[in-house]
């Protein structure tokens, strides 16, 4: 079929034509929305799951829903390390200044004016330079220095404005699991804070399966703070559609079985049910797409996953990783007990830790809970495993 029509999207955050299978998580947070103008109490979303299940076009699409109903929204990816700290605190103020640059014609209004005050203070305290938000910082509020007082000040000035307004302050935040203690300790408290004041402030995360467990160790109250949902692998009629939906808008149409092969194949998974559809329109020539066409399809679509999905994982990883992922790939998708990839490679946990703590920060494997380490994406271990091999060479 035409190239430049293929209808299928695989890759990071890019948005499906069809987002399938999501409805009970876009109507959870349709009735936060709905609850939140109502000033009624509600808990904000937690999104988690594996790499490449849709995390990113899910926040993405509530983000816009929430803007939809004139909410206020900061959005930011947070990212490892001391400079992913600095950008994210330079997103969250950049927000913040953004927001109340909205209402500066209000001035008048004092607690439009309190808001604008604040802010400021809190580009000052940390340390943000070139905010000019047209008014004296107010020094009694935001100004501790503390990035959890100052951030509990300054959401609190925002919201109460907004909670006149009938709105909200929503921060989405995509790869939370990055977010270093201290701002996620801070967002933590704000949010417990704002939910004991009814003030209309949410938080609204995604990130890998870690993403809960990490917010619990966190703050202990997290555990009831949100509502969190796993966001996995679609269900066989979500995953169907997901293929034949953007297909017919197009005017094309899949047999039945041509469809029953590459859901099988892609395990439902969203990431490689895109790659498996734009391989079926590279590879057919007319439609009904037929199951002969899906037997190309899946090679062409493994083809392009074994060149470039997976070994992208394999070639950040250092020698001593690799061995350790190969170590892994024994216990399949599942994962494995860190104590049995030790054993595995006759060496104790507490020698091995630097090796899985890398491999971890790489993204490439998460703690799904103590003492277990799994692979961030499906398939990669067997991946390994035919490829073992080849890749020893
Ligand atoms: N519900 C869905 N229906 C159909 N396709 C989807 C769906 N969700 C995601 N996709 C597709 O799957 C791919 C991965 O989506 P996305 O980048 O949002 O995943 P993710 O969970 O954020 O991954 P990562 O953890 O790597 O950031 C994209 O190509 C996207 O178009
Ligand atoms: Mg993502």
């Amino acid at each position: 079929m035409e190239a430049e029509l293929n209808p299928y999207h695989p890759g990071a955050g890019m948005v499906p034509r069809v987002l399938a299978g999501r409805s009970g998580d876009i109507d959870a947070f349709d009735a936060l929305i709905a609850r939140a103008k109502r000033f009624s109490p509600v808990r904000p979303i937690i999104f988690s799951g594996l790499r490449g299940v849709g995390k990113t076009v899910l926040l993405n699409r509530v983000r816009s829903l929430a803007e939809h109903h004139r909410f206020h929204v900061v959005q930011f990816e947070a990212r490892p390390g001391d400079a992913g700290g600095k950008a994210a605190r330079r997103e969250l103020t950049a927000g913040f200044v953004k927001i109340s640059a909205r209402f500066r014609s209000q001035i008048s209004k004092d607690l439009v004016k309190r808001m604008l005050g604040t802010v400021s203070s809190f580009s000052v305290s940390l340390g943000i330079e070139g905010v000019s938000l047209g008014i004296e910082r107010d020094v009694t509020r935001a100004s501790s220095g503390l990035i959890d007082l100052d951030l509990q000040d300054t959401i609190e000035d925002i919201s109460r404005l907004l909670r006149n307004e009938r709105s909200a302050l929503m921060i989405f935040i995509d790869e939370m699991q990055e977010l270093d203690s201290e701002l996620l300790e801070s967002l933590l408290t704000a949010q417990h804070f704002a939910l004991q004041r009814e003030l209309p402030f949410y938080v609204i995360g995604a990130g890998l399966p870690n993403l809960p467990t990490k917010l619990t160790d966190s703050r202990s109250y997290a555990e009831r703070l949100f509502e969190y949902r796993g966001i996995g692998k679609l269900d066989d009629a979500a995953a169907r559609e997901s293929l034949a939906g953007p297909a017919r808008q197009m005017g094309q149409t899949y047999t039945d079985e041509a469809l029953d092969i590459l859901v099988a194949e892609a395990g439902n998974y969203p990431y490689f049910l895109q790659e498996f559809g734009s391989a079926m329109w590279t590879v057919a020539t007319a439609s009904p797409f037929t199951s002969q066409n899906a037997e190309a399809a899946t090679a062409l679509g493994r083809a392009k996953l074994d060149s470039g999905f997976f070994p992208a994982r394999w070639e950040r990883a250092t020698p001593a990783e690799r061995d350790y992922m190969k170590a892994m790939a024994l216990d399949g998708d599942a994962g494995s007990r860190s104590s049995d990839v030790a054993s595995r490679l006759s060496k104790t946990p507490q020698a091995l830790a630097p090796v899985r703590a890398s491999l971890i920060t790489k993204g490439i494997i998460y703690s799904p809970q103590r003492s277990f380490i799994a692979y961030t994406v499906p398939g990669m271990a067997n991946f390994i495993e035919r490829y073992r091999r080849l890749l020893e060479d």
